[in-house]
C-alpha cells in the first residue's frame, strides 16, 4: 500500500515541502523578549517595566539629582523606562532639571544616542521613552533630533493615536519588526505629523507625583485625559523630602530609597504595587523610581513578580553610592558640612525654579 512508500526520507521531504509552501519566507521570531521567553506573547499593554524617574540628573552630593549612574548602566541593569525633562535651550533639546541654569544633563540628541548604542547591541528588548515637554516644543522638533539620533527607524507608531491596554502588540511582534523603541511626549504629540510620538495623557495615566509622606504612596488616578479604566497606568514611586525652611521645596529622599525601593514594607515599591492590584485589578505597567539601585535589584523583583516570572540578573546590578563615604571624609563635621551645602544649594534652587517656573511645574524634584 501507499503507506509503504513513506520511509522517514519521503516524509522528511513532503514535511520540507509542506513547509515552503506554506512559509514562503522566513519570519525571525523572537524566542526571547526582555529577557524572558513568557514575554513574548504577552502584551506591551499588559508587562510591568521599570522606569528611572529624571534619568538623565545624574550625580551625587547634588540635590537635583535623580540617580546615581547614567543611562547606560541603568539600561545594563534593566531599567527600561528612562523618564525625562525636556528643555529647549538656544534652539537646542537640552535635558534639564527644572531649569538649564541649575542642572543640564546634556542635549536630547547625545542622551539617544546612548539608548540607540543599547538596543543596537540588545536587539530584543523593548525600551520606553517618557518625555516631559517642559517648552511645549513641537513634535517636529523631536522628530529632527530623533533622525539625527538615528532612533527614529527604531521607534514605534501604532496604528491610531490612542490605544487601549488590550490593544498594544506583544513585544515578540514589536521585536520583530524592529519597531522597539515606545516614545510618550507630555504634551504637544501629533498623531498626523509624527506617529511616533505618542501623546502621554490620552494612552496612560499617572498617580501623583512628589509624594512626601510614604503612607500616602496610593493607587489613585491623579493625572489622565483618557479612561483610566482601559489606559496603561504608570505609579510615581519616588519619595521627596521638604528642605529649606517652611514651606520647603520637594528634593529626593535619598536616605529613605532603600525602604523606597524594596520589595514588601511599608511604602515600599512592592506595597503600592499590591495596592494597585486591589484598586485596578492589574498591575501598573510603570514604576518610576529615583536611584533604582537602591534595595539591590529589589525594583527588578517587584517587576518580575508582577510579570509573573524570575528574577535572575546575569551579572550583578550596581551597588548604591554612599554620598557620605564618597565626600573627603567620614567625620560627622564633614557631614555637617555636607547638610549645610546642600541646605545652600536647595536655596539657590528655589530661588531659580520659584522665580522662572514656579513651584508647580510637573515633577520639579
Ligand atoms: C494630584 O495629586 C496632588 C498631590 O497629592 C494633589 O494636590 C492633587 O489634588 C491631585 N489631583 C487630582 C486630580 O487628584
Ligand atoms: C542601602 O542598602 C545597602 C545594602 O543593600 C547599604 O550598603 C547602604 O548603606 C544602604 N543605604 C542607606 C542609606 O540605608
Ligand atoms: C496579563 O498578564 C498576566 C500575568 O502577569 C496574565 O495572568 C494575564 O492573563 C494577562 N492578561 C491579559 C489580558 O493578557
Ligand atoms: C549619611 O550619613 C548620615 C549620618 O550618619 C546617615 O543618616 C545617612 O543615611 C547617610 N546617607 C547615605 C546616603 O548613606
Amino acid at each position: 500500500m501507499f503507506s509503504k512508500y513513506l520511509t522517514p526520507a519521503v516524509l522528511s521531504l513532503l514535511l520540507t515541502l509542506h513547509l515552503v509552501s506554506a512559509t514562503p519566507y522566513i519570519q525571525r521570531r523572537a524566542a526571547v523578549c526582555n529577557g524572558h521567553a513568557e514575554l513574548c506573547d504577552r502584551s506591551y499593554g499588559n508587562v510591568t517595566f521599570v522606569g528611572a524617574h529624571n534619568s538623565y540628573a545624574v550625580g551625587i552630593n547634588n540635590l537635583a539629582t535623580n540617580q546615581d549612574y547614567d543611562i547606560t548602566q541603568q539600561l545594563q541593569d534593566g531599567v527600561r523606562m528612562l523618564q525625562m525633562q525636556a528643555h529647549n535651550q538656544n534652539g537646542v533639546i537640552q535635558l534639564c532639571h527644572t531649569a538649564c541654569g541649575l542642572y543640564n544633563g546634556g542635549t536630547l540628541e547625545d542622551f539617544l544616542g546612548k539608548v540607540k548604542t543599547f538596543m543596537d547591541a540588545n536587539p530584543n528588548e523593548v525600551v520606553s521613552l517618557l518625555v516631559v515637554n517642559s517648552d511645549n516644543l513641537p513634535p517636529s522638533q523631536y522628530d529632527d533630533v530623533f533622525r539625527a539620533a538615528g532612533v527614529d527607524t527604531l521607534s514605534y507608531a501604532p496604528a491610531t493615536a490612542t490605544l487601549t491596554q488590550g490593544e498594544w502588540p506583544t513585544l515578540g511582534s514589536m521585536i520583530d519588526s524592529g519597531k522597539r523603541l515606545v516614545t510618550f511626549l507630555s504634551t504637544t504629540a501629533d498623531f498626523n505629523s509624527v506617529p511616533y510620538l505618542i501623546d502621554e495623557f490620552t494612552n496612560v495615566w499617572e498617580t501623583a507625583f512628589d509624594v512626601t509622606d510614604p503612607a500616602s504612596f496610593d493607587c489613585t488616578v491623579n493625572r489622565t485625559k483618557g479612561d483610566s479604566e482601559t489606559q496603561l497606568y504608570l505609579i510615581n514611586h519616588f519619595l521627596d523630602q521638604l528642605i529649606g525652611g517652611f514651606p520647603g521645596l520637594p528634593a529626593p529622599f535619598k536616605e529613605q530609597a532603600n525602604v523606597t525601593n524594596s520589595a514588601s514594607g511599608p511604602g515600599s515599591l512592592g506595597e503600592q504595587v499590591n495596592t494597585c492590584v486591589n484598586d485596578h485589578g492589574r498591575n501598573p505597567n510603570f514604576l518610576l523610581v529615583d536611584f533604582y539601585e537602591f534595595g539591590g535589584g529589589s525594583v527588578f523583583q517587584v517587576a518580575a513578580t508582577a510579570n509573573g516570572v524570575d528574577y535572575n540578573p546575569s551579572t550583578p546590578i550596581a551597588t548604591p553610592i554612599d554620598e557620605n563615604a564618597s565626600s573627603s571624609s567620614g567625620s560627622s563635621s564633614a557631614s555637617l558640612d555636607f547638610r549645610i551645602a546642600r541646605n545652600q544649594l536647595y536655596a539657590s534652587m528655589a530661588a531659580v525654579a520659584g522665580v522662572m517656573f514656579g513651584l508647580d511645574c510637573y515633577g520639579p524634584f
